[in-house]
């Protein structure tokens, strides 16, 4: 197999690069290395990526026009499978750049899967996808079938215009399609802009944790070794017709508060918690349904919350100390 990830330097793309290296697979990564937040830590998931001879990386923006097709020229005719995981992420922060979240999660999308719709050798596209596509729905756990037309965010109502796109692309030129809702991902290399890093990192700091205020504030964290695992077997089954999603989520939701209370067990300090106005932008919950998934693929979500962020927070005080 060779395949294209885009995102490589990003949480989620670096660690399924990393898993297809281990494989013996040859990997095409490219990423833009924003500074949305630290390129330091992107470059060394980078560094990492790069010890593997099966690894070569290409730095460019998927929006740009043209880029992909010339920067990948000489791989296009080996090209598998394309995994594309850049986008723009965080909630809260396309409420400050919505125009951020138009170039790389829809200009973006749809470079990439014109660039995929000429690959000779293409299998399979997987991309991501979001939990945050059922925004303000309140029935639970969400499903696959259920309604996704209320977008909490504008982060959601592009990463629901990637699947759209998707959709469309399949009708259009048969283009073998798999978008993933993920559900709250976390765990070592994870990315500073998300709860259980910005948790972690004012706890370690003595400063208070910042918690919205409010009844059941919950999340299906999913722990970053298992979203690879069922990509990784998705990747294997590209649907026989017609664009397919599924929720990838651990299928048990934890209250907030629960995740800044094993946080400071494992960092060894007691949280100061600050209350907050939730923004309108952060749904209240969510609980992904994966049985879609498991029927497909036999996959079913593997570690619970208290041992992966015994993996996390091993790798957070590393990090932090470097
Ligand atoms: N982490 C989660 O909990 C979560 C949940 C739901 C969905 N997702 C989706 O999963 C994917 C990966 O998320 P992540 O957590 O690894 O985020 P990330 O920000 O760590 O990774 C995304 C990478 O894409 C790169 N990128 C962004 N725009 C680009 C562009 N125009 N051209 C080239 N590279 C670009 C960034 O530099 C970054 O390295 C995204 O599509 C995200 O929306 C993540």
């Amino acid at each position: 197999m060779t395949v294209l990830v885009t995102g490589v330097a990003g949480f989620i793309g670096a660690r399924i690069a990393s898993f297809l290296l281990e494989q013996g697979e040859e990997v095409i990564g490219v990423d833009n290395l924003n500074d949305y937040y630290s390129p330091k830590l992107k470059q060394a998931r980078l560094a990492l990526l790069e010890k593997s001879t099966g690894f070569r990386f290409f730095r460019l923006d998927i929006a740009t026009e043209g880029a992909l097709p010339e920067a990948l020229s000489q791989y296009a005719g080996r090209i598998t499978h394309v995994l594309h995981f850049a986008a723009q992420a965080g909630v809260r922060y396309s409420m400050d750049a919505p125009s951020a979240f138009v170039r790389s999660n829809v200009a973006g999308h749809v470079a990439v899967l014109e660039f995929a719709r000429h690959l000779p050798k293409l299998e399979h596209v997987v991309y991501a996808s979001s939990s945050s596509v059922y925004g303000r729905n309140t029935t639970m756990p969400f499903r696959e079938t259920d309604r996704v037309d209320l977008p909490g965010s504008f982060y959601a109502a592009t990463k629901r215009m990637g699947e759209l796109t998707s959709e469309s692309y399949n009708h259009l030129y048969g283009l073998p399609l798999t978008g993933l809702r993920l559900f709250t991902v976390y765990g070592p290399w994870g990315r500073p802009d998300m709860a259980c890093f910005k948790f972690a990192e004012a706890i370690f700091r003595g400063e208070p944790v910042s918690l919205y205020s409010g009844d059941g504030l919950a999340r299906d964290f999913t722990y970053v070794d298992d979203v690879v695992e069922a990509v990784l077997r998705v990747m294997g089954k590209p649907p026989e017709s017609g664009a397919r999603i599924l929720n990838i989520g651990n299928n048990s939701p934890v209250l907030v508060r629960t995740l800044i209370s094993l946080l400071g067990e494992k960092l060894g300090k007691e949280p100061k918690i600050a209350l907050s106005n939730r923004p309108a932008a952060d749904v209240v919950a969510t609980w992904a349904s994966v049985e879609a998934i498991r029927d497909l693929t036999g996959w079913i979500p593997e570690t619970d919350l208290e041992s992966g962020l015994e993996q996390f927070v091993r790798w957070f005080k590393r990090w932090m100390a470097a």
